[in-house]
């Protein structure tokens, strides 16, 4: 098997690896036991070269129009799958959003800041076709794969069909709910019983999950968000939720985000207008922005100093060191 894959990626004479007969197996994503089951869509369920032919995917840059960006371009994995910039726009500057982390995705029940897209599936036919992403019709993308590439073998193993759009989404989506990150310090004090926690990250965390805070309220359960739409007072021209629903009343509402790995994923916020935990910490407790549809719950919070730091210690025991050093998540050897 394993000769059989290392044929496929690396060799010159890939239809030979076809006619030999490439050989799929079921496989099982690695998840700490304090997280839910994973629901695996019908028809997807991960198997060996699934996983290998989404990975290959992530990581092509025939997927962007000029082929010099991939979905790696913006989703890094030593940044846990962001990319460092306030926002991300190559080709167009209309409309541009700081790039989330694309850890733990396989529990989220639906995508995006407005969470207009219902699967992971439907979600990888944006980026491809948007013009400020990789700007590439499917029939284009297609075309070039089949014609460079042995995609259609691994397609053909992976999912019992000629390379299409059908196989290239379910294949993205694959090697994204794989992506999957719960090894941090917090996760070894909270739910494995480690000792290695500081007294200063103990009154953040308790700070967190305080009521006067509310912070786990919204940053809730296993993943750190509630999944629920949210503004904290900004008043920019990204009108978030309000673009689906048409609801003024939903102007400036975003998803809100996981706090996993966020140590890595600076800068902050929808905008990227906050490049340090310092700054959203005390954005918090100078009670947000100012915009009309400010949550309730964004109140001023009377933080001192130290509590601020507190709270700061706190989210940077989040960071899952092992999750953005795991080689398996980064590219195959170049064909
Ligand atoms: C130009 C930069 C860029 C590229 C290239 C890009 N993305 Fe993204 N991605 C973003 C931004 C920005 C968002 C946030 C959009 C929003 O919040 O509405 C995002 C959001 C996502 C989400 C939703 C995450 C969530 O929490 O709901 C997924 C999944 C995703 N991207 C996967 C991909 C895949 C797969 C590719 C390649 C096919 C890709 N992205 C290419 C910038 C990019
Ligand atoms: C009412 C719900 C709510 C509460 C309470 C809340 N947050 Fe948030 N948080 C959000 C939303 C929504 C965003 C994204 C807002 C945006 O991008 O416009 C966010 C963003 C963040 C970010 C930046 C995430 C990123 O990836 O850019 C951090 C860090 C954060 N919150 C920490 C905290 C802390 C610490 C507290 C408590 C002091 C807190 N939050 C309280 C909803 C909440």
């Amino acid at each position: 098997m394993k000769k059989l894959i290392f044929c496929v990626f690396l060799s010159g004479i890939l239809s030979g690896c076809a006619e030999e007969g490439l050989k799929d197996r079921a496989i099982s994503f690695k998840q700490p036991h304090y997280f839910p089951q994973i629901n695996f869509p019908e028809g997807n369920e991960p198997t060996h070269l699934r996983f290998e032919l989404g990975k290959k995917l992530f990581y092509e840059v025939k997927l962007s129009k000029n082929e010099d960006l991939s979905c790696a371009s913006c989703h890094r994995l030593p940044a846990a799958f962001t990319d460092g910039r306030a926002v991300s726009s190559f080709h167009e500057n209309e409309f541009a959003r700081n790039a989330p982390t694309l850890a733990n995705l396989a529990w989220s029940p639906y995508f995006m800041s407005e969470g207009g897209v219902p699967t992971l599936e439907l979600q990888a036919l944006g980026p491809i076709h948007e013009k400020h992403e990789l700007s590439l019709s499917m029939e284009e993308l297609i075309d070039r794969l089949k014609s460079s590439e042995n995609y259609s073998a691994l397609s053909k193993a992976a999912y019992g069909r000629e390379l299409d759009a059908f196989a290239i989404t379910r294949a993205l989506a694959c090697f994204e709910r794989a992506l999957i990150s719960g090894d941090s310090k917090f996760d070894r004090y909270y739910f494995l019983n480690s000792n290695d926690y500081s007294e200063l990250e103990k009154q953040g965390m308790a700070l967190f999950f305080s009521e006067r805070t509310q912070c786990s309220s919204c940053h809730a359960g296993p993943f750190f968000t509630d999944y629920q739409f949210y503004s904290l007072g900004f008043e920019d021209s990204d009108i978030g939720l309000e673009r689906r629903t048409y609801l003024a009343s939903d102007r400036g509402k975003f998803k809100t985000p996981t706090l996993r790995n966020i140590e890595l994923t600076a800068p902050y916020m929808h905008n990227g207008s906050m490049s340090s935990l310092e700054e959203v910490v005390s954005f918090y407790n100078e009670g947000g922005g100012q915009g009309a549809t400010r949550e309730t719950r964004i109140r001023k919070l009377n933080l001192s100093a130290e509590e601020e730091r507190a709270l700061v210690a706190f989210l940077e025991t989040l960071t899952d060191w092992n999750f953005v050093q795991n080689e398996k998540f980064l590219a195959a050897e170049q064909d």
